[in-house]
C-alpha cells in the first residue's frame, strides 16, 4: 500500500510591478542579537538588551537560554532582560539546535562560565556542510576536553579554560565570537589570529567590554583578550541589520526609488554601496541614518562574496535577483559557502537567465521576470524571491516561507506599508 502524508504549508503571495513608496525602518541585526544574547550567560547579574528584533531565530535563542536556566523578561517593545535563576543547566538540546545552527554560540559562554556544556551537534544545512570543527579545536586548545557522542558535543573544563593562541585557518564569524566569549572568563591571555572583522563581532566585543572584559583589536584580524574573574551586567543596544538594509536598498532600486530607509547603517555598508554605484544605484543620505535610493538603468557587474569589509554572502541572492534584470552579463562568485546557489533554479522559474559553473553564476539580464510558484531555499534566498516576485509581471507564490521569518522582522507589514500587495496563505499538500 502506498502511504500518503498530508501537511499544511504556508506560502507568501506577492503581486508584482506595484510601485512602492514610503518609509521602512531597519530592525536590530539578527547576527548581533544572537551572540549578544548568548553572552548574557557569562554573568550572574542582569543584562538588558534593547532593539532586539522579533525573529524566529531570536525566539530559538531565547528558548535555549531559558532551557539553560535563564529568566528572560520582555520589558518593553524590543527590550529584554536576562538573568540566571536557580541552578544552571548548560545544555542545548537537539530540538532547538536543529532549528538554528547559530545555537553553537552558547557553547563558549557555557564552557567558560560553568566548566561544562552539552550541545547538540548542528546538522547539515541547505547552504553547505558548515562544520563547527574550528570552534571545537579552539576550545581544545584552551584546555577543554571534547567528545562527540550520540549527536551531542560534550565539553568539559572543570578547572576553567586557559588563554591560548588561536589561529583560525579560515575566517569564521561565529567561531570568532564563540572563542571571544570563552576567552573573557579564561585564565591568562588569548590571541585570536585571522579573526572575523564583521561589525557584529565588534558589537559583541563592545558589549563584553561594558561587562568588564579586557579586549583589544576587535575589528582587526588580531584580537587580544585578557581573562577576568567575573563579569557584571550591562545595558546594550543591538546595532541595525546591514543585511536587511541592503535588501531594502535593492528593492527600492528596482521599484522606483521612493522608499526612505530609516536606520541605514552607512558605516557597515560602504563596500555594498560601492557595488550599488557600479550597478547605477546611488545611496543618498538624507538626515541622520536615513537613505534614499536613486537608480538609473541597471548595469552589469562582477561581484565576489568575501568576509567583511567586502561583499557579504548574505546579500548575494538579493543582488542576483537585481542583476537578473540589469542590462548585459553579470557574474557572481560565491566564496564563502559551497552550495549557496539554491535560489538559481527558482529565479529561473521566474524567467531569469542564469548559468552556474562551480562557484560562479553567470547572469544574462532579461527584460522582465514573470510570476510563478517558487520555493524559498534558505533565509537570504527567501528575500531574493520576495524581491523577484515584487518586480515580476503577475503573481508569485513563495513556499517554505518560514525561512524569511527567521531573519526578517515583520516583513509582511513592512512591505504592506510601502504599498506592496503581499498576503500569507495556507495550502494542504499531499506527499506520496
Ligand atoms: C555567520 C552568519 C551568517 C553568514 C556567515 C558568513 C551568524 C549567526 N551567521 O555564519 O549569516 O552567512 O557568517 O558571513 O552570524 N567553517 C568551517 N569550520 C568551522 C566554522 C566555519 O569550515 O568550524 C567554514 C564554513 O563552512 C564557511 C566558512 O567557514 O565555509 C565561514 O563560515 P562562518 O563565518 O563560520 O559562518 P557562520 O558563523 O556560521
Amino acid at each position: 500500500m502506498v502511504e500518503t502524508r498530508e501537511e499544511i504549508v504556508e506560502y507568501l503571495e506577492v503581486e508584482g510591478q506595484k510601485p512602492l513608496e514610503g518609509i521602512v525602518e531597519i530592525s536590530g541585526a539578527k547576527n548581533s542579537a544572537l551572540p549578544d544574547m548568548a553572552a548574557v550567560l557569562l554573568t550572574d547579574e542582569e543584562v538588558i538588551l534593547q532593539n532586539v528584533p522579533y525573529l524566529l531565530d531570536v525566539y530559538t535563542m531565547k528558548d535555549l537560554l531559558k532551557h539553560a536556566g535563564m529568566e528572560v523578561e520582555e520589558r518593553d517593545r524590543g527590550v529584554f532582560s536576562f538573568r540566571l535563576s536557580g541552578t544552571p543547566s548548560p545544555e542545548a538540546p537537539y530540538e532547538l539546535v536543529s532549528k538554528m545552527r547559530a545555537s553553537i554560540l552558547v557553547l563558549g559562554p557555557m564552557l567558560a562560565r560553568f566548566g561544562r556544556a552539552k550541545v547538540s551537534l548542528p546538522g547539515g544545512c541547505s547552504i553547505g556542510t558548515r562544520p563547527v570543527d574550528l570552534h571545537l579545536k579552539a576550545f581544545e586548545k584552551m584546555g577543554a576536553k571534547i567528545k562527540v557522542e550520540h549527536g551531542y558535543i560534550h565539553a568539559y573544563a572543570p578547572d576553567g579554560l586557559k588563554g591560548a593562541y588561536i589561529h583560525f585557518p579560515k575566517i569564521t564569524v561565529t567561531g570568532t565570537e564563540n572563542v571571544l566569549m570563552a576567552a573573557v572568563l579564561s585564565e591568562g591571555e588569548t590571541v585570536i589570529k585571522n579573526a572575523a572583522k564583521e561589525p557584529e563581532v565588534v558589537d559583541l566585543a563592545k558589549m563584553l567590554k561594558k561587562m568588564g572584559a579586557d579586549i583589544q583589536g576587535e575589528g582587526t584580524d588580531t584580537i587580544r583578550i585578557k581573562g577576568v574573574k567575573r563579569l557584571n551586567g550591562t545595558i546594550h543596544r543591538i546595532i541595525p541589520d546591514r543585511i536587511e538594509a541592503g535588501t531594502f536598498a535593492v528593492l527600492s532600486a528596482l521599484t522606483g526609488g521612493k522608499i526612505v530607509i530609516k536606520n541605514y547603517p552607512f558605516e557597515y555598508l560602504q563596500f555594498v554601496d560601492k557595488v550599488l554605484k557600479e550597478i547605477g544605484v546611488d545611496v543618498i543620505p538624507i538626515g541622520e541614518n536615513q537613505a534614499v535610493i536613486k537608480a538609473g538603468s541597471l548595469k552589469p557587474v562582477e561581484i565576489e562574496t568575501k568576509e567583511y569589509p567586502f561583499f557579504p554572502t548574505d546579500l548575494q541572492a538579493q543582488f542576483m535577483a537585481m542583476l537578473s534584470v540589469a542590462e548585459g552579463r553579470s557574474k557572481i562568485r560565491e566564496n564563502i559557502f559551497e552550495n549557496r546557489f539554491m535560489h538559481v533554479p527558482e529565479l529561473k522559474r521566474l524567467g531569469a537567465d542564469i548559468q552556474v559553473k562551480g562557484r560562479d553564476a553567470y547572469i544574462k539580464g532579461v527584460k522582465k521576470l514573470t510570476g510563478a510558484q517558487v520555493k524559498a531555499t534558505d533565509l537570504r534566498a527567501s528575500a531574493s524571491m520576495v524581491i523577484a516576485g515584487l518586480i515580476a509581471e503577475g503573481t508569485t507564490r513563495i513556499y517554505d516561507i518560514y525561512h524569511l521569518d527567521r531573519g526578517y522582522e515583520n516583513i509582511d507589514q513592512k512591505l504592506k506599508l510601502l504599498g506592496a500587495k503581499v498576503r500569507r496563505g495556507y495550502e494542504e499538500r499531499t506527499d506520496l
